[in-house]
This record gives structure tokens, sequence and C-alpha cells, in this order.
């Protein structure tokens, strides 16, 4: 990590428009991530962070707020100016089966942004050489079809893919989810070899936390739309402040293996609806230490930026 910030993210914000009702996917959120670090987005599901992840690469419109890359405004960009932004960030899928052509080549599959993007023939050659040893994908792998290659070997081809145009920030959206435990992590292996020699910046989207202990360099913690910790991994995981982080964070079993099934400290009560979250604290319905304050005045995350802090009235 340089410690230099690479995409900020500024009062951003993403509303549906749903038969019930405005739905708030991402509320009014602010971080910062650093050039060369992983930060892992972290929550339950329909938290708002495959939201975020795609509101940063600009696939769908903000509602309002803004994203800055390298400085540029990444939400005010249009036509040419946003194509040619598009090749700085990517994105590898959960699934990368679906994501994947059936009827293209592995060839074609890899070097497709290469053509978007009009790089010489020759050079493409050599470009997707490169990225198949690079992402071990064999050779005689790319004249092959996506059905006859394994869920790791199609990631490995997601991941190519979006290596192709040489990016700066990549997000990958729970992208060892789908994989059986043992590919796992060859693939988080893989991801942070890569960091290296790509010199990459992930946003590391993912709801198991044994998978983000392992290659995370700080953690977002998101609830119903809103960041409600932000810190060092180490922090996060040995001394968190916000009593949900704590509560996730005892639910993971695989953390700790001295820790029983009976140990574990449940995240009861159901996921407020994100079209009319709980007024003050959204996390005060489930919250085992929400007070008064906590049902009537909203806590903000102790640093306006985001680089580390917590939103919470009473921080463990
Ligand atoms: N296109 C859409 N139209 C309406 N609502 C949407 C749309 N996309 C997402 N949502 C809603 O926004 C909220 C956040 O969804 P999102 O997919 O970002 O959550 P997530 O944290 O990625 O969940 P998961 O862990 O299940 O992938 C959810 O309530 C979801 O139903
Ligand atoms: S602000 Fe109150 S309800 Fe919210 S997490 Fe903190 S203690 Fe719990
Ligand atoms: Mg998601």
């Amino acid at each position: 990590m340089t410690g230099d910030v690479l995409v900020q993210v500024k009062n951003l914000t993403k509303s549906f428009r749903t038969g019930g009702g405005l739905l708030h996917a991402v509320d009014d959120v602010s971080f910062e991530i650093m050039r060369g670090e992983t930060l892992a987005l972290v929550g339950e599901s329909g938290c708002g962070k495959s939201t975020l992840g795609r509101l940063l690469l600009r696939l769908i419109p903000a509602t309002s707020g803004s994203v800055f890359m390298d400085g540029k405004e990444l939400t005010a960009l249009k036509g040419e100016a946003l194509r040619q932004a598009r090749k700085e960030m990517q994105l590898v899928f959960q699934d990368p089966y679906s994501s994947l052509d059936p009827r293209k080549t592995i060839r074609s599959i890899i070097s497709e942004p290469l053509r978007a993007f009009k790089i010489p023939k020759n050079e493409q050659e050599t470009i997707l050489a490169d990225l198949a040893e690079n992402t071990g994908i064999p050779q005689e792998f790319l004249n092959r079809y996506p059905h006859e290659l394994s869920g790791g070997q199609r990631q490995r081809v997601g991941i190519a893919r979006a290596l192709a145009l040489r990016p700066k920030l990549i997000v990958c959206d729970e992208p060892v989810s789908a994989l059986d435990v043992s590919i796992q992590a060859q693939i988080l292996n893989l991801l942070n070899d890569l960091q290296s020699s790509y010199a990459l910046t992930y946003l590391f989207i993912s709801h198991d936390l044994s998978v983000v202990r392992y290659l995370a360099n700080r953690v977002l913690v998101m609830f119903l739309g809103k960041i409600c910790e932000i810190g060092s991994a180490e922090e996060i995981f040995s001394h968190p402040h916000h009593p949900y982080t704590h509560f996730l964070l005892a639910a993971t079993p695989t953390l700790d293996p001295h820790q029983s099934v009976d140990d574990m400290e449940t995240l009861g009560g159901e996921i407020p609806s994100p079209i009319h979250p709980p007024s003050g604290c959204r996390f005060h319905t489930r919250c085992p230490y929400a007070c008064e304050k906590c049902r009537t005045e909203e806590p903000v995350l102790t640093t306006g930026e985001g680089t580390s802090g917590y939103a919470c009235h009473y921080p463990l």
C-alpha cells in the first residue's frame, strides 16, 4: 500500500423505484480506496454491496453523490470519455459461467476487450499468451468453450478477461462464493499474486468473513445501505467498535477453530425493509444495546471521509 487515494466516494446514493416505494439500496455513503489495497465490502444479503460495486464502475447511474478515480469524476463522464475510463476498472463476477458467452471460445472471450479497444492484432496475441500464463490457463484451453472448463478454470478466464486492458481497479463481487471450498483458496491466491504483478486495487465483495480475512487490508461493513464501520482488517477482526460488526464476526464459525456452534452468538431479528428503514440507527431493531437515542438520532460515521471509523452512539 502506498497510501495515496485511488477512489474517492462522496455521499453516494442509489434508490430504486419499486412497486412498494423508493428502495434505498445505497444511502449517502462516503469512503476512500487506497491505491494498491484490498478493501473488503461485507454485510448480509441485500445490504447494497453489489449495487455499490456497480455504482463505482458506473455500470448503473447514481441517484446522487459522486465517485472520483485518480481525481477524475467518473459520475460526470459521458460518451467516449466514459468508455475510456472503463478501461481502468473492471468487474469479476460471482458466477463466471453466466458471465461467459457459451458460444465463444476462451481465446475469443479473453481477447474481447482487446478487440473492443482496437488493440493491434499482433499485440493481441502476445497479451493473450501473457494473460493465460499469468492466470494459470493452459494454452490448449484457449480453443475450448466455457462448458468444457471447471468452475475454477472459468473463474480464471473471467479474471484474465478483466485484466486484459490493465485496469487499476477491480471490483470482485463474491468471486469465490460459487466455487468448491478446495478451489476457493487457489483463486484467492491467484488474486493475491495478480495484485502485485499487475499493481491492482481491489474492492472485494463478500458475505464470507473467513474469505475476507485471507486477503483484506481494510474492511468496510455495510448494513441496509449505510456504512456501519470501516477500518484496517486487523482492527476490525480484533476490536470491532460497531455492534453489527461484532455480531457478523461472532456468527462466522471458521474464524476460531476452538469455537463450538453453541458458543456462537447469533444475529437475531429480521433485516428491516430498505423501503422503510428504521428511524435513527438502522440497526436498532436488532441491536441488544439500543437505547432511546438510537431510535431517534442517526449516528454519523466518526470520520467523514471514512478512512476508518464507525457509526454508533454506544460503540463497543
Ligand atoms: N435493479 C433493482 N431494482 C430494484 N431493487 C434492486 C435492484 N437491484 C438491487 N435492488 C435492491 O437493492 C438492495 C441491495 O441489493 P444488492 O444486490 O446491492 O445487495 P447485496 O448486498 O449485493 O446482496 P447479496 O449479498 O445477496 O448479493 C436489495 O434490497 C435489492 O433487492
Ligand atoms: S447506535 Fe445504538 S442501536 Fe445502533 S448499533 Fe449503536 S448501540 Fe446499537
Ligand atoms: Mg450482491
